[in-house]
């Protein structure tokens, strides 16, 4: 299975809400599987099915800390407390990061492959991708969590890359979350 290309800040399907997964089915597992090849082949820590053009709500993930990879169907979260900030990166916006605040615990929940209930409790690292992930559902990319200061620096290394201007930059070699 081929990885997908993952699509890249400026193209509309970053920015639009992603449907509910009606039924998990063998074409939903077959996506899965891609999708972590995917993530996988970029490398990258999580990705959400809009970064390669699915308007589904599910994304994967793999921590590195030997349980993955994961997936999760229709992810919500329920709780979130606490504040964390981080340096936070994304696939689709490639070779930028940023600090950015968020709660730093979560309570998520959703369905897994088998279609039964799941739930998290999560804290830094992985209460992080749980939210920059779920953003990704909701359309919403980490650009549009900088502070007033940090989007005016971003602006014109947000444009570069939209305009494929970026091509010649070493890609970030930083531990970041996709
Ligand atoms: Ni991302």
């Amino acid at each position: 299975m081929a990885p997908y290309e993952i699509r890249v800040i400026g193209d509309p399907v970053l920015k639009q809400a992603a449907a509910d997964v009606e039924e998990i089915d063998s074409k939903v597992v077959r996506l899965v599987d891609d999708m972590v090849a995917t993530m996988y082949a970029a490398p990258g820590i999580g990705l959400a099915a809009p970064q390669i053009g699915v308007q589904k709500r599910l994304f994967v993930w793999d921590l590195d800390d030997g349980t993955g990879p994961h997936a999760i169907v229709n992810p919500e979260i329920v709780e979130s407390d606490g504040e964390w900030t981080f340096q936070e990166g994304c696939l689709s916006v490639p070779g930028l990061s940023w600090d950015i605040t968020r709660p730093n615990r979560v309570h998520v929940v959703g369905r897994d492959l088998d279609g039964n209930e799941v739930s998290y409790e999560a804290s830094e690292l992985e209460g992080r991708m749980f939210q920059h992930e779920l953003d990704h559902l909701n359309g919403v990319l980490l650009v549009e969590r900088l502070d007033d200061d940090q989007a005016r620096d971003a602006k014109r290394q947000v444009r570069d890359i939209m305009l494929g201007l970026d091509k010649e930059k070493p890609p970030s070699r930083r531990l970041s979350l996709r």
